[in-house]
């Protein structure tokens, strides 16, 4: 089927949707994986990217919010709610205008990217700026939704799982059985909850492996974080919504959950950009930093889930990277600049 239909028409046979029943689409899934040679070269394995970034609003989280929003036009709702630390407000608020539902996103205040705030904002989203972190932002929108009729889009709501395996099938069909492990990065753990469903639904094993940041690792050590910090942005969550699942899916599949730190995270982030040609936001790179920090141990076959695009979050890039050369507008002057 053609890359413009949409995830629940590819997937309906395995998604809770009947024919007729609406669809909220904006050509989500398909996403590219690209084989990362110079990363393979290095752990020795064969590695590859999945490039959700290539989602319409530039991350993973579209797969969800198609079904999410879809559901929520289904029952009726007239307005969708989300706590986020950027890309699900970015996404709900894009499927919401799709939809022609209202759409409010509760944010951390200034703790979310650039691009995500200006992507909810042009969506027409209510941008609430919270004084708290992710962690009190979802525990106030679960309070809120209990009380007035608005549909909560963060992954609590199964639909966005339902959504987000899909990702694993794609991996299925493209790998021919799929990988023997999976490297992805881990905040509230609805997506790796979410591909190890898809895997299970498909018949396949893979482990699975979890990084978060070592600031905002409530997995590791087994304990929640209250105040969680990490220059991923994304994944600064200190009590994940999806615990229990995640651990039974990363320990059920003989995987873990483990740390990498900011500095880890960063070097990946520059790396994959500067080597690979692909760049992605910084808690996107905790999959790989993940891979090159603990390597591919028996696994020969790797995926590492590159969850959102880079341009979400310009500072972090500008912040990290080389300065620009200035150049007078002429011609000897612009020969050294770029030859010296
Ligand atoms: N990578 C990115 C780029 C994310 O935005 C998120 C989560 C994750 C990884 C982790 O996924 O939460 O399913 O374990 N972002 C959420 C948000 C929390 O609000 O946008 P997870």
């Amino acid at each position: 089927m053609s890359r413009a239909a949409s995830l629940i028409d590819r997937y309906r046979d395995r998604l809770p949707f009947e024919p007729g029943d609406p669809v909220v689409s904006l050509g989500e899934g398909g996403t590219p994986l690209v084989p990362a040679l110079r990363l393979s070269e290095r752990v020795q394995a064969e590695v590859w990217l999945k490039l959700e970034g290539a989602n319409p609003t530039g991350s993973f989280k579209d797969r969800g919010m198609t079904c999410a929003v879809s559901a929520a036009v289904r029952e009726g709702a007239e307005a969708v709610i989300c706590a986020s630390t950027g890309n699900t407000a970015a996404s709900a608020s894009a499927y919401a205008a799709r939809a022609g539902l209202r759409g409010a996103v509760i944010v951390p205040e200034g703790k979310i990217a650039a691009g995500k705030l200006a992507q909810a904002l042009m969506h027409g989203a209510r941008v609430v700026a919270l004084r708290g972190n992710f962690d009190q932002a979802l525990d106030l929108v679960r309070a809120l939704v209990s009380a007035h009729p608005i549909a909560l889009v963060n992954s609590i709501n199964q639909f966005r799982l339902e959504g987000q395996k899909t990702a694993a099938f794609e991996l299925v069909e493209e790998l021919d059985g799929g990988p023997d492990a999976l490297f992805i990065p881990v905040g509230n753990a609805g997506n790796v909850t979410a591909y190890w469903k898809g895997f299970v639904e498909m018949g396949v094993r893979p482990r699975l492996f979890g990084f978060q940041a070592e600031g905002a690792a409530p997995l590791v050590i087994g304990a929640p974080v209250a105040e969680p910090e990490t220059v991923a942005s994304a994944i600064r969550i200190g009590n994940p919504a999806r615990w229990e699942e995640a651990m039974d899916a990363t320990t059920g599949s003989r995987g873990a959950v483990r740390a990498v730190s900011d500095q880890q995270i960063l070097e990946a982030y520059r790396l994959l950009a500067a080597t690979e040609g692909v760049f992605c936001e910084p808690a996107s790179a905790a999959s790989v930093a993940g891979l090159l920090a603990y390597g591919p141990g028996d696994c020969q076959r790797v995926v590492c889930v590159l969850t959102g695009h880079g341009l979400k979050d310009p500072q972090t890039a500008l912040e990290c990277s080389g300065a620009v050369v200035p150049c007078p507008a002429e011609l000897g002057a612009l020969e050294r600049a770029v030859l010296d």
